[in-house]
């Protein structure tokens, strides 16, 4: 089951067939392989190199590997090298002699760079499509539950924002990966087909033509650098990496927010479990599991730059190592976002629990500050009342604006009634460019 043998005395042991093996992984672009090879085909038989009858056989033979693969009449097993030699030794199977013309004018070495490219733009475009299609559920849920909430720093009630208002920074990160992911495809949308092994080859062979047939912007100018080039997995898997750590922030955030210590959301059952000895547990592991899986993606990403790190040009075997972590990259990072898009969308929001860590928190305080500083006071002398305001409050245990206007004239006779309104919590968010959280 090999494309190679001629020049060798003896077998190659199992122990190495197995281990060379990349089967198992790359079948996965067994599509791709055979798109990438009927464009190969058609251009041989433009350029001469093959005879319309030949080419025919050929591309009739492909198709119905395909449709054997599709239908599971033909599983993709055996000891093979990989998913070229498998497409290649069944389609000498299936067409005899002639399929041994396939080969002709390429290398593996450009046949899987260019599998590869085709397997990430059609999985990076999911990507895409998926993180889209979060970035909607996030915003349904955000224009349903424009209710006030405490906005943190250092997780500590910092000033009032909303829900939606919070809800959406995600919408913006996320519409970043998006155009990130998009970059990083227009960056790489160059086909290596026709670089061969790594010099190109004495056919005249025309690039241009499977370049467009496969819907690559130009060919790679340089065969070294084509055959040898995988920035762009590693940039996919950095975009995926970058995706993941906002989805394990939300993550974080899900877990915080619905536990009994705060209350603002409630987690759906479908999305939670329970325990095996405590009655009483609702567990957030999805989102447990999206923030566990971003390490994972992270491994594969400082996996795939340390496989690159020392390797002479062109083409090293090392380069196979690039495979596993990137299909399981895409395999994780799809269904974490899949599960997340599930999972906001079942999501039910607590306002009045909102509202109660809003009044808790003081949290227009900066506002009390800046309304001595619209009545002639600095903004750091303010500071300083506001503070001492908060201290007085905190014993008494009550919100700023549960005092009287008596207790507020002690801190400063500057206060007049109409603290009351400008501290108000609607009124806070009508105000300067507060406004567009309010929105
Ligand atoms: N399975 C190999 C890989 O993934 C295909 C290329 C093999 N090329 C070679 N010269 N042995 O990298």
């Amino acid at each position: 089951m090999k494309l190679w043998g001629g020049r060798f005395k003896t077998e190659e042991s199992k122990l190495m067939e197995d281990f060379n093996s990349s089967l198992k992984f790359d079948k996965v672009m067994y599509f791709e392989d055979i798109q990438g090879s009927i464009a190969h085909v058609k251009m041989l038989y433009k350029s001469n190199i093959l005879t319309k009858d030949e080419s025919d056989t050929l591309i009739k033979g492909l198709n119905e590997i395909l449709q054997e693969i599709e239908f599971g009449k033909l599983k993709i097993q055996g000891d093979y090298e990989d998913i070229h030699s498998f497409v290649e030794i069944n389609l000498v199977k299936k067409v005899g002699d002639v399929g041994k013309k396939l080969h002709t004018a390429r290398s593996r070495n450009d046949q899987v760079a260019v599998d590869m490219r085709m397997y990430t733009k059609r999985n990076a475009l999911e990507i895409v499509d998926s993180i889209q299609h979060l970035q909607d559920v996030i915003k349904d849920k955000a224009d349903k539950n424009n209710y006030i909430m405490p906005g943190y720093t250092h997780l500590q009630r910092a000033q009032i924002v909303t829900f939606k208002y919070h809800l959406m920074a995600y919408y913006n990160m996320f519409e970043r990966d998006k155009k990130r992911m998009l970059n990083s495809l227009s960056l790489m949308n160059e086909s290596p087909l026709g670089c061969c092994a790594l010099a190109g080859t004495t056919y005249d062979i025309d690039r241009e033509y499977t370049c467009d047939l496969l819907d690559f912007d130009k060919p790679i100018d340089n065969y070294l650098d084509g055959v040898s080039d995988r920035d762009y997995i590693i940039e996919i898997i950095s975009n995926m990496s970058i995706a993941m750590m906002h989805l394990s922030r939300l993550s974080e955030e899900i877990i915080l927010f619905s536990s009994k210590e705060f209350e603002f959301i409630k987690i759906s059952d479908a999305y939670s479990t329970g325990s095996s000895i405590m009655p009483q547990k609702k567990n957030p592991d999805a989102a447990e599991l999206i923030r566990g899986k971003t390490g994972r993606v992270y491994g594969s990403l400082m996996s795939i730059l340390t496989t690159m790190k020392g390797l002479p040009l062109a083409y090293n075997k090392d380069m196979q190592e690039d495979k596993e972590v990137f299909f399981d990259s895409i395999k994780t990072t799809l269904s974490c976002l899949n599960v997340m898009s599930n999972m906001i969308d079942t999501v039910t929001v607590n306002k009045e629990n909102m509202m109660k860590a809003v009044k808790h928190g003081f949290l227009n305080a900066t506002e009390v500050a800046d309304y001595l500083v619209n009545h002639g006071m600095a903004f750091r002398d303010s500071h300083k009342v506001v503070g001492e305001i908060v201290l007085y409050c905190e014993e008494k245990s009550i919100a700023i604006e549960d005092m009287s206007i008596d207790e507020f004239k002690k801190f400063s006779d500057l206060f007049d009634e109409s603290i009351y309104e400008f501290i108000d919590y609607d009124n806070i968010l009508k105000k300067g460019i507060k406004k567009e959280i309010a929105e």
